[in-house]
């Protein structure tokens, strides 16, 4: 398990907090968060609807919008912390060194300009010191790498293609157009149905072996944290509640919420067990709790400790961290 003393970490993050001013007040949408990703390590970001996970892959890369914003913390990349960089800095790290692709391929273009047109973009965003000349050459080679046969296509527009391509030349240029270290992926299969899926799955899983990327999933369907990642993030109501490997936390999850949420699960059925979802709802972000978040839901509450105090992330196990008092 990294320590924040980790020097070997691709990606250390630390202390990221982020929240949205709106007209109901400040959400606390990430609070806190600290983890590191390895070079070429596969992580799963988990948790409820609402509970921060894309909010922490935008704030990643410099994409929160007013009326966000990271309020503190630090992201650091090969050593260099990208809140700290310029604009102009953060464009070529986007895309260049750290790639994002999400669930919607079809808004992920944009409509008035052709495929071929963006991924030019790109490629003379990322690869400035190429003769933009072979660039079209370079964007048919980079789609047939991903499947899609664009020859003579390139003039197309995105609602020239199917959902399924489209989410294919996302992954081209999220993951060919430079050269990334590191992608992060928001949904990435939520959109399409099950057959493309597989398809695309299948494709990242190629891609991460063979360019070495290090991979963070964001995704509602365990199985495929299972399938493609070596470790699990668990989050709940904006902070970090659970960090192991994926065998150990879906065999022996530590969190309460993490082992509530796996048995609500029906990919997972405990042997024997019925499947129920958590009760009680997802507490609103708008104030913060003075204790543990998941205290009112929690089957395994132990006093008032639960209500007062905020439980930091803690060994749990020899390859886990949990963010609860019973581990204290
Ligand atoms: N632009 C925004 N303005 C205001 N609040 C926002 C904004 N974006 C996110 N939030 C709030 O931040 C919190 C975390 O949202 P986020 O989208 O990160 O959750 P998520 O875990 O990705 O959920 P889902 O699984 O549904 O995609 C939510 O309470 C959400 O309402
Ligand atoms: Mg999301």
């Amino acid at each position: 398990m990294l320590d924040s003393t980790d020097r070997s970490a691709l990606l250390d993050v630390r202390g990221l907090t982020t929240r949205f001013a709106t007209d109901r007040g400040l959400v606390h949408a990430v609070e806190d968060v600290s983890f590191s990703i390895r070079p070429g390590e596969a992580v799963g970001l988990v948790g409820e609807s609402g509970s921060g996970k894309s909010t922490v892959l935008r704030s990643l890369l410099g994409l929160i919008q007013a009326p966000g914003r990271v309020s503190s913390g630090q992201v650091l990349f090969r050593d260099r912390d990208l809140l700290q960089l310029p604009e102009r800095e953060m464009r070529g790290v986007r895309g260049g060194q750290v790639s994002l692709i999400f669930q919607d391929p079809v808004n992920a273009f944009n409509p008035s300009l052709t495929i071929g047109d963006q991924l030019r973009r790109m490629l003379r965003l990322h690869r400035a010191d190429e003769p933009s000349d072979g660039f079209d050459r370079e964007i048919v080679r980079m789609l047939a790498r991903v499947g899609v046969d664009a020859t003579g296509k390139l003039n197309g527009y995105a609602f020239n293609f199917s959902q399924g391509q489209l989410q294919r030349i996302m992954i081209a240029a999220a993951c060919l157009a430079g050269t990334p270290a590191l992608l992060l992926a928001d949904e990435p299969t939520t959109s399409l149905d099950v057959t493309i899926e597989a398809q695309v799955l299948q494709l990242l899983r190629d891609l991460r072996q063979e360019l070495g990327l290090a991979l963070i999933l964001v995704t509602h369907n365990l199985a495929l944290v299972a399938e493609l990642c070596d470790r699990v993030l668990v989050m709940y109501a904006g902070r970090l509640v659970e960090d192991g490997d994926v065998y150990s936390v879906f065999e022996a999850p530590k969190h309460p919420y993490t082992r509530q949420l796996l048995q609500s699960l029906p990919r997972f059925p405990a042997s024997g067990e019925r499947l129920e979802p958590i009760a009680g709802s997802v507490p609103d972000l708008l104030s913060v709790a003075h204790g543990c978040a998941f205290a009112p839901r929690c089957e395994q509450y132990i006093g008032a400790i639960c209500d007062s105090e905020v439980p930091a992330l803690v060994p749990a196990s020899a390859s886990q961290r949990a963010a609860c008092h019973l581990y204290a």
